[in-house]
């Protein structure tokens, strides 16, 4: 099938939740990919920060090979090797003891409500109320769309559950202000925020966050979805902080493309959970955890975090140069390879120019250039890519 074909067959059948470009990538290698037409393109998008090991990594390829072969799924009613041992090397390298896993982002964020629910029920006198922030992005359920800080994410659901607010982003007095001690269990945030338009808060937000949930007695919990998993050059984004959660979620590029998500937890929180309180029926299978654990074992060993923190920085001066360059260009942000570029006009239209070049970024918050590259970045791939966005801005 070509180009026009499957955009035939997509706009027939398929439920139409997405405006997608007039493209069908059918097949990736590193940080290319090709639609069905031959065409080329850079991916400094990964799959909105999915394919951290880039496409077709050999070790990820490997894995799913080797574990299909053998075993690809099993229930949860049995016990999953690959799944005892991806939760002891998550636990490993992070604050926490335990991980419930599930299948995406919004399901891990689900589970984080859950379990913040039954701890309050149980050991804060039935508080329950999550708190997050303005602009923030928690998923597509409807529990997470009513912790999600958008308005347009929540039109059209009321009645939406009660039990969440929120309030402005990297600002701890609004935060502290919000706190009911009635009500109140945890508070919710992306340490740095993806689809909010790639916002990294202020030196001591995120620490004053921490403060904020050992003084009031409530829960810490980070959505690290999007950040988690080595893409802002560290494991996970809040070892830039500091402190430490008592929850945290991960997806996106957990299952290096698979759909796989989990929530960790501390010891004393996640004993809230017991047989029964929580489960799905896909989470931690064995395909699933066989590739979550070559993905960190590709993270960890092959240097790729190394890699992200090299390339950041280059890719980040390659933007200022293009701030230099560009008056409309107000800011350059971001940590890693989680970088945005906040222009003083809507950026859709740069988006549809650069794809028709050959270059897949995407544009958040109306006005933010946002790039999720892999993190196996080459120099010459951000050379390359951002040649064509130069050229693209010069028309633009
Ligand atoms: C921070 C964050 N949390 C949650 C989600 C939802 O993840 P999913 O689409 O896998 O449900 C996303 C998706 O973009 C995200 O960026």
């Amino acid at each position: 099938m070509k180009n026009r074909e499957v955009i035939q067959l997509t706009d027939k059948y398929v439920a139409q939740t997405y405006a997608r470009f007039p493209v069908a990538l059918v097949r990736g290698k590193g940080a290319r990919v090709w639609d069905a037409d031959g065409k080329e393109y850079i991916d400094f998008l990964a799959g909105i920060a999915v394919n951290g090991l880039g496409h077709n990594h050999p070790a990820v390829v490997r894995a799913i090979r080797e574990q299909a072969g053998k075993l690809i799924h099993v229930s949860n009613l049995y016990h999953i090797p690959p799944q005892a041992e991806l939760a002891r090397e998550l636990c490993r390298r992070s604050f926490a003891d335990r991980v419930f896993f599930c299948n995406s982002g919004a399901e891990a964020n689900e589970a984080a409500i859950k379990l913040a629910r039954r701890h309050g029920l149980e050991k804060l006198g039935g508080r329950y109320e999550i708190l997050s922030v303005h602009n923030s992005f928690h998923g597509r359920t409807l529990a997470t769309l009513t912790a999600t800080g958008q308005e347009k994410v929540r039109a059209g659901y009321d009645p939406l559950p009660a039990g969440f607010r929120q309030v402005p982003y990297n600002d701890l007095q609004a935060m502290e202000d919000a706190i009911d001690p009635n009500k109140t269990v945890g508070i919710l945030v992306e340490p740095i925020q993806g689809e909010g338009g790639v916002v990294v808060p202020d030196e001591g937000y995120v620490r004053g966050l921490r403060e904020l949930c050992n003084r009031r007695r409530l829960l810490l919990i980070f959505d690290e979805v999007q950040v988690g998993m080595g893409r802002t050059g560290k494991l996970f984004a809040y070892e830039h902080f500091g402190v430490e959660p008592d929850i945290m979620t991960l997806a996106k590029a957990l299952g290096g493309g698979l759909p796989v998500g989990a929530m960790l937890a501390k010891e004393e929180v996640a004993r809230s959970f017991v047989p029964g309180t929580h489960a799905s029926t896909f989470g931690g299978n064995p395909l699933a955890c066989t590739v979550g654990l070559a993905v960190l074992k590709a993270l960890l060993q092959g240097g790729v975090l190394k890699n992200c923190v090299k390339m950041g920085k280059l890719f980040f001066k390659g933007l200022e140069s293009l701030k230099s360059r560009f008056s409309f260009i107000r800011e350059v942000r971001g940590k890693g390879l989680i970088l945005g570029l906040e222009l003083d006009q809507e950026g859709s239209k740069i988006v549809e120019t650069c794809l028709e070049a050959g270059l897949l970024i995407n544009c958040t918050a109306h006005r933010v250039l946002r790039f999720l590259p892999p993190l196996t970045l080459s120099k010459k791939d951000i050379e390359q890519g951002l040649a064509i966005l130069e050229k693209v801005l010069a028309r633009h």
